[in-house]
Parts: C-alpha cells; structure tokens; sequence
C-alpha cells in the first residue's frame, strides 16, 4: 500500500483515528433494544439487535440491525447506500469516511448502535441534485482520482479538513488528510483539489 500523503502520515493517521474513535465518545449509550418493553428500559439480557435511528443526509432512517453491526455496514448492506467503501474494514485506510455530527469517522470501527439520534453524512449526501459539492466538482477538474475507489472517502474527509480550517498549506492538508490513503497514488492532486475548493469558499 502506498506510503500515504507525506511524511508525518504515520502520526497522522494515529491522530487521524483518536479524532475518529473519541468522536463517538467513550461511553456507550445503551441501544433502544428490539426486545425491550419501553423506553428507557434497559435491553433485556441477552438481546442481540436493537433498533437504530438515525439522520442520514438530511432523512430520517432505521433499521433493526445486529447489536454487532458496524455503521459503515448499516450504511451500505441496510440503508441501501454503497457509496461509502469498504477497503480495510479495520481503521487503516480511511475509504469507509463518514461525517457523524460533522466530525470524520471510520465508519468500518464503530458500531452502529453507538450512533442512534446521529447525523450521518455520506458522499451521497453532498451534491445538491445534479450539483456537485464544490470538492466533488474539483476532483474532477484537478485529476483526483484514478481507480476511485479511495475517492468517497477523500472527499468526504476533505469537505471536513475545509470546515476545520485545516488548509493553511499543502503540508497542512497533507497532515490532517493522512488518515486517507489511497492506493494509486493520486495524492498530489488530491491536495491539489482541497487546496484550491478551500480558496474558493
Ligand atoms: Fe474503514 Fe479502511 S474500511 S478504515
Ligand atoms: Fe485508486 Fe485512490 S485508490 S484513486
């Protein structure tokens, strides 16, 4: 796999995942259990699905879903939308990038019952009808891509190092992107895209 963004991806990426698993917080809210009587009733020893809601690119959705289920499997196998990848399903490569609550997370490492009364937003959720997000558009324009299959991912964790101010340079885009890697290699203009969508906005 390729080495990443730049030299300070390693630390990057560890920053890259503590941002990402403390973003769902480190107390588990309890799951409103399938087999529980009402609510605010503990689910009942044993239960091994609960229901999960959640706003999902502005709609409301749930699904009973296996206590064990990941939010990036809620997303694709029971929400019906694929455009978020799976590649590593271990927190490694960042293609599984969601926005939860506006705050990037690997959605392959986190379980989707941590999430109930989230907003979620996918790649799906950034164009507006036929127009695309800004940073979508830019990709295309800048050759952000190759095989595309890192590409949901780069964008929405892109869209996100825009909102946190994080595109001060290319070193600095390269540092807070490094959570995202991408096997071909189309790294250069990537922060290319990043770059210029920042100084358009
Ligand atoms: Fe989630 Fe690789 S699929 S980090
Ligand atoms: Fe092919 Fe990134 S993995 S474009």
């Amino acid at each position: 796999m390729s080495g990443g963004f730049g030299g300070a991806s390693a630390m990057g990426r560890r920053r890259f995942l503590v941002v990402s698993t403390t973003a769902v917080g480190l107390t588990l809210p309890v799951p409103r259990s399938a087999s529980a009587a009402s609510p605010g009733t503990a689910p009942a020893s044993g239960a091994t699905t609960s229901t999960v809601g959640l706003t999902v690119n502005g709609e409301r959705r749930s699904a009973v879903v296996d206590n064990r289920t990941s939010l990036l499997d809620l997303l694709r196998e029971h929400l019906g939308l694929p455009g978020t990848k799976k590649g590593c399903d271990q927190g490694a490569c960042g293609a599984c990038t969601v926005l939860v609550d506006d705050r990037r997370v690997n959605s392959c490492l986190t379980l989707a019952v941590m999430h109930d009364g989230a907003r979620v937003t996918t790649i799906e959720g950034l164009s507006r009808g036929d127009r695309l997000h800004p940073l979508q558009q830019a990709f295309i324009d800048h050759d952000g891509l190759q095989c595309g299959y890192c590409t949901p991912g780069q964008i929405v964790s892109g869209v996100a190092c825009i909102a946190e101010g994080h595109t001060r340079s290319r070193e600095e885009i390269r540092e807070w992107m490094s959570g995202n890697l991408c096997r071909c290699g189309a790294y250069t203009n990537i922060v290319t895209a990043i770059e210029q969508t920042a100084k358009d906005v």
